[in-house]
C-alpha cells in the first residue's frame, strides 16, 4: 500500500488537510526525530497529484523560459505531478534533453498510472542523499551533477528544507538557481497573509536562510512572482 494511501486511512482529513501523524518507520531507520507533518490539500496535474500553490504554474513557465536550464534537481518527488508538470513545460519549450533527477526517500508512484506521459528524461531515484547532519552522503556525485555546463536548477522540497538549501546551496556555479518551497518571508506575513488563507504551511523564512545567501552570493530571482506561490527563488551571482 502507498504511504499516503496508507495516511489517508490512518488519519482521514476533516478539514480539508491531511495530517500525517508520523513517520515511524523511515524516522526510525534514519534517526530523525518524529515531527507532525501535514500535507497541503492536493491538486493535480494532468490526473497526477502535487502538494503546490493552485497558481503554481505560470511562474514555474516563465522561470523555465527565461533560464532555460539544462538540468534539474529536485528533493521530494512526491506524488509526482510536479515533476511531470516540469517535464511538459520543459518539452513544450525546447528543451527536452534536459534532465530531471528527482529524490524521495520513499517511492509513492507505484500505485499511479504513469503510461500517457512522456517520462523520457526524469531520473526517479528513491534514496535519501543526506546523512543525519543533512551533508551529502555522495557529495562529489551531487556536486559534479550540478557543476555541468548550463544553469542548474535545484529544488528543495523535502521535509528540510532549511538544511537542504544550506547544504545544496553551496554547491551552485554562477547563474545557477536555487528554490525552497513553503517559504514565506517571515511569521508576520505568513499569519497575516498567508496562513488560512492561500497557504499554511511556512517551513523556511528568510532569517533561516540570510546568512547563507550572503556567504554564497545567492540573491533574489523573481521575487514578487515565486512569493505568491510561496517558494523562495535565488540566483547566485
Ligand atoms: C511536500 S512533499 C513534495 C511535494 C512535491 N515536490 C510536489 O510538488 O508535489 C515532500 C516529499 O519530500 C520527501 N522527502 C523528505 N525528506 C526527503 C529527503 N531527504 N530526500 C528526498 N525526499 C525527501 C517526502 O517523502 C515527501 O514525499
Amino acid at each position: 500500500m502507498n504511504r499516503e494511501k496508507h495516511l489517508l486511512e490512518t488519519f482521514p482529513t476533516i478539514d480539508g488537510k491531511t495530517y500525517i501523524q508520523s513517520l515511524d518507520e523511515f524516522n526510525s531507520k534514519l534517526n530523525i526525530e518524529i515531527t507532525m507533518q501535514n500535507i497541503p490539500p492536493n491538486i493535480e496535474y494532468k490526473g497526477i497529484k502535487l502538494q503546490q500553490q493552485k497558481d503554481y504554474q505560470v511562474p514555474f513557465i516563465d522561470l523555465i523560459v527565461k533560464i532555460k536550464p539544462q538540468r534539474i534537481l529536485e528533493i521530494g518527488t512526491g506524488l509526482g505531478g510536479f515533476v511531470i508538470f516540469l517535464r511538459e513545460t520543459l518539452n513544450e519549450n525546447g528543451l527536452s534533453n534536459t534532465l530531471i533527477k528527482t529524490y524521495d526517500i520513499f517511492d509513492l508512484k507505484p500505485e499511479i498510472d504513469y503510461s500517457v506521459f512522456d517520462l523520457k528524461n526524469i531520473e526517479y531515484n528513491i534514496e535519501n542523499i543526506f546523512n543525519e547532519q543533512y551533508d551529502l552522503i555522495n557529495h562529489d556525485y551531487i556536486k559534479d551533477f550540478i557543476q555541468q555546463d548550463g544553469v542548474t536548477l535545484v529544488l528543495c522540497d523535502g521535509y528540510k528544507k532549511k538544511l537542504e538549501f544550506k547544504t545544496l546551496s553551496q554547491l551552485l556555479k554562477k547563474n545557477d538557481i536555487i528554490m525552497a518551497h513553503d517559504y514565506v518571508k517571515d511569521k508576520k506575513t505568513f499569519e497575516e497573509f498567508y496562513m488560512n488563507k492561500i497557504w499554511d504551511w511556512c517551513e523556511i523564512m528568510d532569517s533561516d536562510i540570510n546568512e547563507i545567501c550572503v556567504e554564497q552570493n545567492l540573491i533574489d530571482y523573481m521575487k514578487e512572482e515565486f512569493e505568491k506561490i510561496v517558494w523562495s527563488c535565488k540566483i547566485k551571482i
